[in-house]
């Protein structure tokens, strides 16, 4: 047994279109993910106490829970117990996706846990076996596994890889403050029985796949949605500001990201790309700047 880390990356929704709650509270989706590069890194030394601990490290260190709600050490105690496992794990994850930004931050630390924890407790488990461990986690956490670019269904859990040319430039507005993601979803229900919306099953439009396909940026550019933007909007009026000045300064397309509050920007090329991301740091709209490409792998251990 001995110490693994492994580098798991932030995610965006290129599409993300929500039906109507069920029961439970949970909503269908129909979704495309992409993973791009931005990433922590989650250490799993192995304990033979059966102990575990949580320690975050970064700038945004001080915003991550290190209780028994942190996603990943929910998860190095899960992949414990359903495999007897005696052993225990002190982790460590270093941080540099948004905290509660709508980019799958806890949901990555989770899955990267999963990875690292199975192979520093030497169980043989790859990414396919630990998928269903992940959906138990959140509905984000199997996709984090695979990576890539890929439809997700049920509530996002169900991930499929989809094929896709070459990579596209993304640039991040990260916002003061985090958006807890049930109250938006809440709002978004809010909206629509507001204003007698009826939701439908969830899809995903033909065109995003074949602009996938195609590798280019502006066929992308005008297939992007997101069901949650609205909602997003109406909690947090001031980030339309920030997608129209993203708009006003080279991108192809500003999208909130998931159910946000950080706000995603499609650029022509690499450095369009750097010159958005200037712009938009100099705005005093958002808090820091980001620019990654996707898509990228999910999970890998890095040693
Ligand atoms: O699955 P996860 O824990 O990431 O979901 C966080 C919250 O987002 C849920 O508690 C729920 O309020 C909302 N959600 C939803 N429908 C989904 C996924 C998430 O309502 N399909």
């Amino acid at each position: 047994m001995r110490a693994v880390t492994v580098r798991s990356p932030a995610k965006i929704n290129l599409a993300l279109s929500v039906g109507p709650p069920w029961a439970d509270g949970f909503h269908p989706l129909a979704t495309v993910y992409q993973a791009v590069a931005l990433y922590d890194d989650v250490t799993a030394t192995p304990r033979a106490d059966g102990e575990f601990t949580v320690e975050v490290r970064g700038d945004l260190a001080d915003a991550v829970p290190v209780d028994e709600s942190n996603l990943a050490l929910r998860a190095a105690r899960l992949l414990a117990s359903r495999h007897d496992v005696t052993a225990g794990a002190d982790l460590v994850i270093r941080k540099t996706i948004p905290v509660a930004g709508g980019m799958a931050g806890g949901s990555t630390d989770a899955a990267a846990a999963l990875v690292a924890c199975a192979r520093a407790w030497g169980l043989g488990l790859g990414a396919a076996d630990l998928t269903g461990l992940a959906a138990e986690l959140g509905s984000d956490v199997p996709f984090c596994l695979i990576g890539h670019t890929a439809l997700g269904s049920g509530r996002g859990e169900q991930v499929t890889e989809v094929l896709t040319r070459g990579s596209f430039q993304w640039v991040f507005a990260v916002s003061d403050e985090g958006l807890p993601t049930p109250e938006v979803y809440r709002e978004l229900d809010r909206l629509r029985e507001r204003k007698r919306i009826r939701a439908l099953a969830p899809s995903v439009p033909p065109t995003l796949l074949s602009a996938l396909l195609s590798g280019d940026p502006s066929a992308l550019a005008v297939a992007l949605s997101n069901d949650l933007q609205d909602a997003a909007l109406a909690l947090r009026p001031e980030l339309g500001d920030t997608l129209r000045y993203g708009l006003d300064h080279g991108a192809l397309a500003a999208l909130v990201s998931g159910s946000g509050p950080t706000c995603l920007f499609l650029a022509p090329d690499a450095q369009a790309g750097v010159d958005l991301a200037v712009e938009l740091a100099s705005s005093g709209l958002c808090r820091t700047v980001r620019q990654a490409e996707g898509p990228v792998p999910g999970a890998r251990v890095l040693g």
